[in-house]
């Protein structure tokens, strides 16, 4: 049995779901989005019958492992997002679904989806409108609040910063900008600046670190440092994280928590692409491992 994992950068964490694979006599092979093909002429001469063409793959597989989506202009953006809804409809399983990945890799979408579900988010806005942004950052100077502007589309803590109301608000099609701005109030943190990953899989909290950034930006990628937080002792986070995930229907994602000086915890985001590397170095579980498993539980191997 063969399984496709789309990514372009398999890394430490394609090397670590193939092995996990492996262990379930599984072939996992990777696979580049982009070497996919659309082809609506069929799989034989005349069929007739759509299909998509993986490489390495005679006939569908299954069930798709998702572990990355390049960015890329919006054409090619939408065809691999095309690849994966149209295997989809093609009785393939998409893991984490197609559906949940775009929900979740539109920071707007998810902040709607968490707020309208009653999970604690910052309050956020969305426009594209300039003067309506600067209107907003006025209102807010006036309140004493302090805003962050972040690209919606954004990972790793790139290009998030604060939207100070004495400086130039950036330009639209400025570099993380791209014609849209995501911004919201604020969290302050007591003590050193730092936040908590959350991992969610199949509606259970699986592990879960505390980053501690060397700036207010905390992801790992920008220097954050993992620490292991006693989730038994801290039953909101738990909470939060598995509301988080219902909220935007996912199979498993990564959760971003965030607890202000005042105690009051806020969800930044979802993740349904999560690197989780850092998080395994303090986790007590083997998450590739876990993930696995719970891809084989939602596919049924016995169709192939
Ligand atoms: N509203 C906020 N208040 C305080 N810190 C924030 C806020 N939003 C983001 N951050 C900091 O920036 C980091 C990156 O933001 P996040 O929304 O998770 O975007 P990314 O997709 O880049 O990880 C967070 O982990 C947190 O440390
Ligand atoms: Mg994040």
């Amino acid at each position: 049995m063969k399984i496709p994992i789309f990514t372009d950068d398999p890394g430490w964490h394609g090397a670590r779901l193939k092995e996990a694979f492996a262990n379930h006599g599984i072939d996992a092979v990777f696979v580049s989005l982009q070497d996919c093909i659309i082809n609506l002429y069929g799989s034989k001469p005349n069929s007739a019958s759509p299909t998509i063409q993986i490489p390495h793959f005679d006939t569908l597989p299954p069930a798709v492992f998702v572990r990355g989506i390049s960015g890329g202009t919006m054409q090619q953006v939408t065809t691999r997002l095309n690849v994966l809804h149209i295997l989809s409809m093609l009785n393939v399983k998409i893991y984490n679904d197609v559906k949940a990945i775009e929900r979740t890799v539109d920071k707007a979408m998810t902040s709607f989806l968490l707020q309208k579900n009653g999970v604690s988010t910052p309050a956020t806005w969305v426009s594209e409108s300039r003067t309506q942004v600067e209107q907003l950052r006025q209102i807010a100077k006036q309140q004493n609040q302090t805003l962050v502007l972040k690209p919606l589309f954004g990972s790793q803590g790139l290009g998030v910063r604060k939207l100070l109301a004495d400086q130039v608000l950036p330009v639209p099609m400025q570099q993380f900008v791209d014609g849209v701005y995501y911004f919201q109030q604020l969290i302050e943190t007591a003590n050193a600046p730092h936040d908590y990953r959350v991992f969610v899989i199949a509606g259970k909290v699986v592990a879960a670190m505390k980053r501690v950034g060397s700036s207010w930006v905390n992801n790992v990628a920008a220097g954050g440092r993992c620490e292991s937080v006693n989730l038994d002792a801290n039953q909101t986070l738990i909470s939060l994280a598995l509301q988080a995930a219902a909220a935007v229907d996912i199979n498993y994602c990564g959760v971003d928590i965030i607890q202000a000086n005042t105690g009051e915890y806020f969800v930044l985001e979802v993740n349904s692409i999560p690197a989780w590397k850092g998080l395994q170095s303090v986790a007590q579980v083997d998450i590739s491992a876990l993930l696995v498993n719970d891809f084989l539980k939602n596919v049924r191997l016995d169709i192939q």
